[in-house]
C-alpha cells in the first residue's frame, strides 16, 4: 500500500528549481524525509498537502491527487508547520480546541481529543496557561498536538526537533515513533539531521537538490544492527586470552573481528523488518519463523558469556556498539540515483 507517491514531480521559483522531477513511492510506517537546508523538503510538503501547486509532475497522497483534491487530503492528513505559528496570547487547550473545530470536529468532541492529544505529547499541566510563555520544546508538542487532534491517517511533521536540545530531541523522537504504534498514524518526518531518524524511521528518503538521493528501509542501511565489542584477560591455561576467545566464537559460528588494544567485536544479527506483513523480498526465503533478532543479540551475549566462562578468562568488558545510518550512507554508494547527482549530497550526517 502507498501512502505517498510523487511522479517526476517538480517545482520551480524563479531562478530556483525547489523539485527536480522527483519520483518515490512511501509506504505505511514512519518515514523520514533528510535533506540539507534548502533540499526541498518543505516545498514538497506543501506540495502533496495542496498548499502549494507543483511546476510538473504530481503526486498522490492516500490515493488522491494533491493538485485536485487538497481540501480532502487536509482532511485525513495531519500537518506540522516548519515555522512557530503559535498566537502567544492564548492557552494551548484553546488553540488546539479551535484547530479540532476548523477540521470539523463538533465542540465536544474537539474538546475531548484535545484533552487527549495534550495528554500524549505531555502537556497536560501546562494546558491552561498562555503559549507565548511557552518554551521551545513545549511549542513544539502543541504544534504536534493541533496535527493529531482530528484523528488523522497521516502526519506530515516538517523539522519538529527544531531548536530542541538533545533530550528534547529524543522525546519528541519518541513521541513520533508512539503516533505510529500506539494510533497508527503514519508518519512522514522531516529532518536535516540524518542520525537522528535511525531510531524513529521505518524508512528512509533522502533527497538534494530537489532530487531524490535514495529511497530505503531503514534496515537496509545497515546489514547489522552493530556488534559486540569484548576485552578478556590471559590466565595461565591461555596466555592469550583474546586469541582464544575469537577461537571459541568463531568455531560457535559468530562473525568475530580483532581491533588494536586486544579487543574483540562479535556481529550482531540483522535489525528485524519493521514491516513484517511484507513478503520477504527473496520469494524462495521462508520467513524466518520465531526466531527474531532479539533473540540473535540474547544468543550472541550468552555465548559470549559461556565461551570467557569455559575458558576460565576474566571478562573486562562488553559492549553493545551501533552502526549508525551515517556511517552507511558514508560507506555505500547510493541508489538510485546516479553517481554525477550524488556528489551534491550535503545532508549533514551527525
Ligand atoms: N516561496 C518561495 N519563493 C522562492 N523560493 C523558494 C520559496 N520556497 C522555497 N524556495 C526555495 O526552494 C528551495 C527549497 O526550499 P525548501 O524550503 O523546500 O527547503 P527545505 O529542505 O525545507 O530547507 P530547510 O531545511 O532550510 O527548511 C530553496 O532554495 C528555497 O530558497
Ligand atoms: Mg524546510
Amino acid at each position: 500500500m502507498t501512502v505517498i507517491e510523487t511522479d517526476s514531480l517538480s517545482k520551480r521559483y524563479p531562478g530556483v528549481t525547489a523539485l527536480d522531477r522527483l519520483t518515490v513511492d512511501i509506504g505505511p510506517g514512519v518515514t523520514g524525509l533528510v535533506g540539507a537546508n534548502g533540499a526541498g523538503k518543505s516545498t514538497l510538503i506543501k506540495i502533496l498537502l495542496g498548499l502549494a501547486p507543483a511546476s510538473d509532475g504530481s503526486a498522490r497522497v492516500l490515493g488522491r491527487d494533491s493538485a485536485r483534491d487538497g481540501s480532502a487530503i487536509r482532511e485525513r492528513v495531519g500537518y506540522m508547520p516548519e515555522h512557530d505559528c503559535l498566537p502567544p496570547d492564548v492557552s494551548a487547550t484553546e488553540f488546539v480546541v479551535h484547530m479540532a473545530r476548523m477540521s470539523g470536529l463538533p465542540r465536544t468532541a474537539a474538546r475531548e481529543r484535545t484533552a487527549d492529544t495534550l495528554r500524549h505529547v505531555g502537556l497536560y499541566e501546562e494546558r491552561y496557561r498562555p503559549m507565548g510563555g511557552y518554551s521551545t520544546g513545549m511549542k513544539q508538542r502543541v504544534k504536534l498536538a493541533q496535527a493529531l487532534v482530528h484523528d488523522p491517517e497521516l502526519v506530515l511533521l516538517d523539522e519538529p526537533t527544531n531548536g530542541l536540545d538533545p533530550a528534547g530531541r529524543d522525546e519528541m523522537l519518541g513521541l513520533i515513533r508512539r503516533v505510529h504504534t500506539d494510533f497508527g498514524i503514519s508518519v512522514l518526518v522531516t529532518s536535516h539531521l540524518l542520525g537522528e531518524l535511525e531510531r524513529t524511521c521505518d524508512h528512509i528518503v533522502v533527497i538534494d537538490g530537489g532530487k531524490l538521493l535514495r529511497s530505503q528501509a531503514t534496515t537496509g542501511f545497515t546489514a547489522t544492527i552493530g556488534s559486540l565489542a569484548v576485552e578478556v584477560t590471559d590466565t595461565d591455561a591461555h596466555p592469550d586470552g583474546t586469541a582464544a576467545l575469537r577461537d571459541a566464537l568463531t568455531a560457535a559460528g559468530l562473525t568475530v573481528a580483532e581491533e588494536p588494544g586486544r579487543l574483540l567485536l562479535v556481529e550482531l544479527p540483522p535489525a528485524t523488518d519493521p514491516n513484517p506483513s511484507k513478503p520477504p523480498t527473496d520469494p524462495r526465503v521462508e520467513p524466518s519463523g520465531d526466531t527474531t533478532p532479539a533473540d540473535g543479540i540474547r544468543d550472541a551475549h550468552d555465548l559470549v558469556r559461556d565461551a570467557v566462562a569455559d575458558l576460565g578468562l576474566g571478562l573486562v568488558r562488553m559492549e553493545q556498539r551501533r552502526h549508525r545510518i551515517a556511517e552507511v550512507f558514508q560507506q555505500r554508494p547510493a541508489t538510485p540515483a546516479a553517481p554525477d547527482e550524488r556528489k551534491g549530497a550535503t545532508a549533514d550526517v551527525r
